[in-house]
């Protein structure tokens, strides 16, 4: 097992997020600690021989208790729970149906879905469906508490193209907690489009969801969720890097085309994630669906609750051969190339037809602006109270909407820091970032959007569903802090 040294780790968010109170802390020569530990694949498969690895743990699939076609019912119960991260050290965590994070919940375009949740914990929780398109009362934003002991039957119809979604609990004040203490699952919507692509589509097999998220793990290898002054600040970041659930895991692949879906499940840290021999991978879809072409990288960053689906080609591998996933150097999760040839992929110039939004549709411009730090973050200068809506959209109305994150009086100063920006109940297209035209794997639907400082992200979209919506920073502290505001469609 890998224990992420601080230095290492300050490093690496210092690159990132360039954190203001990391800047004031950390002198500039540490960051010659970066990328110390790449892998020469020869050595590491014989260690990982001897050792004790864990494989990566692959979330089952929900059971669709409905026999009716077009029709899917689903039975998800919060729990308490226990599980050892470290051998022999035992953590109390929160998980759903199982001991940490949840199953994959897998539906249809057009489907008529039924969730039954049943909240086994003893406080309240509620269950958000973060990047799908539906109602208010639906959503499973703070509005839609499920008091301990109770249960929650929502019920809505797929109305959007394929996509890699998540579920996670969204209470007032409290999400921050539940999710890092496990309660985070994945949601995945197919339709035609997906079905007829010559992609990986084998769930488990060649199609392998995987959740990053970060610990901080004390002594006796327990999660506890105590903020300090600079975890207010940043947003509390662990050294520990756990990829579904476990510390480092291995996956054997096929010497062939391999799908991940990557979710960044983390509370607060941006990752930066590429190969240890720099691989060149491609990006087919990003938040809310496939992209219009793929787009071919060797680093792709990722903020908290954005979602990527990469394709990497192990076929020039050999048995034997280890190509490691790293957050800027630092390893994550080992590849491991067996013998196995599987079917040939080719993957399509065009994945999908995506129609864009024309900006002189927009009825309406409206300002998000991202300001204060510590226990003042806000958004326009407020922050979130349940009774208060911030904005009132019409219903079906385009809108374009400008978030900034301005670097201005003690912010400039201290260098800023990034914050990605979610809404609810709608799926985004990017205009500019700064007026530029956003990077080709910003082209497709997208619904948490990093702002850099100093940047201005101008996004666009038709709200098609009624009721009342969160938008907020997903750095989960933020938001639990109160950078967070409502909007009601009517
Ligand atoms: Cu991922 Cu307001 O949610
Ligand atoms: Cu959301
Ligand atoms: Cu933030």
């Amino acid at each position: 097992m890998k224990k992420y040294s601080r230095r290492k780790f300050i490093s690496n968010s210092l690159k990132v997020t360039a954190g203001l109170a990391v800047v004031s802390i950390v002198p500039i020569g540490l960051t010659k600690f970066f990328n110390q530990d790449r892998v020469d694949p020869g050595n590491v498969w014989k260690e990982l021989m001897k050792s004790d690895q864990t494989p990566l743990p692959i979330p089952p699939l929900l059971e669709n208790k409905s026999s009716m076609p077009n029709v899917a019912e689903f039975h998800l119960t919060v729990q308490m729970s226990k599980k050892e991260f470290i051998k022999g050290k035992e953590t109390n965590t929160l998980g759903y149906n199982g001991d940490y994070l949840g199953p994959v919940i897998r539906v249809k375009n057009g489907e008529e879905v039924s969730i039954k949740v049943k909240n086994n914990l003893n406080e309240e929780t509620t269950v958000h469906w973060h990047g799908l398109q539906v109602n208010g009362e639906n959503d499973g934003g703070p509005h839609n508490l499920i008091k301990s002991g109770e249960s929650w039957n929502t019920r809505f119809t797929i109305n959007q193209p394929a996509a890699t979604l998540w579920y996670h609990p969204h209470g007032l004040h409290k999400t921050g907690e539940q999710v890092y203490k496990g309660l985070a699952g994945l949601f995945y919507i197919d339709d035609e489009v997906s079905d007829s692509l010559n992609i990986p589509k084998d769930y488990g097999v060649n199609d392998v969801p995987l959740v990053i998220q970060d610990k901080r793990l004390d002594s006796s290898g327990k999660i506890e969720y105590n903020l300090g002054m600079h975890d207010v600040m940043m947003g509390l970041q662990g050294e520990t890097i756990l990829v579904n659930g476990a510390i480092n895991p291995y996956l054997e692949v096929p010497s062939g085309k391999m799908r991940f879906r990557l979710l960044n499940g983390s509370n607060a840290r941006i990752y930066e994630f590429l190969f240890s021999n720099n691989q060149k991978f491609i990006q087919i879809a990003s938040d809310g669906g496939l992209l219009e072409k793929p787009v071919e990288m060797t680093k792709l960053v990722l903020s908290p609750a954005e979602r990527a689906e990469i394709i990497v080609d192990f076929s020039e591998y050999k048995k034997g051969d280890v190509v490691e996933l790293t957050n800027q150097g630092t390893g994550l999760m080992k590849f491991v190339v067996n013998e196995e040839k599987q079917k040939t992929y080719n993957i399509p110039d065009r994945l999908a037809q995506i129609e864009r939004i024309d900006p002189s549709k927009s009825v309406n411009t409206r300002k998000f602006v991202f300001q204060g730090m510590g226990p003042m973050v806000n958004i326009n200068g407020r922050q979130m109270d349940m009774d208060r809506i911030d904005e009132e959209v019409n219903l079906n109305a385009t809108e374009i909407w400008e978030i900034s994150n301005p670097t201005t009086g003690m912010m400039g100063m201290m260098g800023g820091m990034a914050h990605p920006f979610h809404a609810h109940g709608v799926q985004f297209q990017l205009l500019d970032r700064n007026g530029v035209q956003p990077p080709k794997n910003e082209r497709g639907w997208k619904d948490t959007i990093l702002v850099q400082p100093g940047e201005t992200v101008r996004v666009i979209a038709t709200f098609k569903y009624q009721g009342i919506f969160m938008y907020h920073c997903h750095i989960l502290e933020h938001e639990d802090t109160g950078m967070m505001g409502q909007f009601r469609v009517k």
